[in-house]
């Protein structure tokens, strides 16, 4: 798995040299189902040590499909340009991620990749 991730926030290079647009939402209250259920929610755990980042997928309670046909392959994390991980699924698992966090930048991205329907990235 790359941890390319280019900044202009439109595209992405993958290990395997696919490159994927990144999908977003601009504004949570005009955001389709779909763009819902493929959005990272992001959970902020303050903690003795630092911050953690927990990512799940689904937001307004609108949760993925998780299935052979249609699943979340993996969750990744950036602080800033820095990574922090990636975490992969298999189609029975939950795509639950955690990501202990610097804050070297101010900048926590997340993006998750669904088989079918590409990229797709929070930011907290
Ligand atoms: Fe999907």
């Amino acid at each position: 798995m790359s941890d390319t991730i280019s900044f202009d926030n439109t595209v992405t290079e993958l290990n395997d040299g696919v490159v994927e647009e990144i999908h977003s939402i601009e504004d949570i209250d005009a955001a389709s189902d779909f763009e819902l259920k493929h959005t990272p929610a992001l959970e902020v755990i303050e903690g003795a040590h630092g911050q953690t980042i927990k990512a799940t997928i689904g937001l307004k309670g609108i949760a993925h499909p998780q299935t052979e046909e249609h699943h979340i392959a993996w969750i990744r994390a950036f602080d800033g340009a820095e990574p922090l991980g990636t975490v992969n699924f298999g189609p029975t698992e939950t795509p639950v991620a955690e990501f202990e966090v610097k804050r070297a930048s101010n900048q926590i991205i997340v993006q998750a990749l669904c088989n079918l329907h590409g990229l797709w990235e929070a930011r907290v």
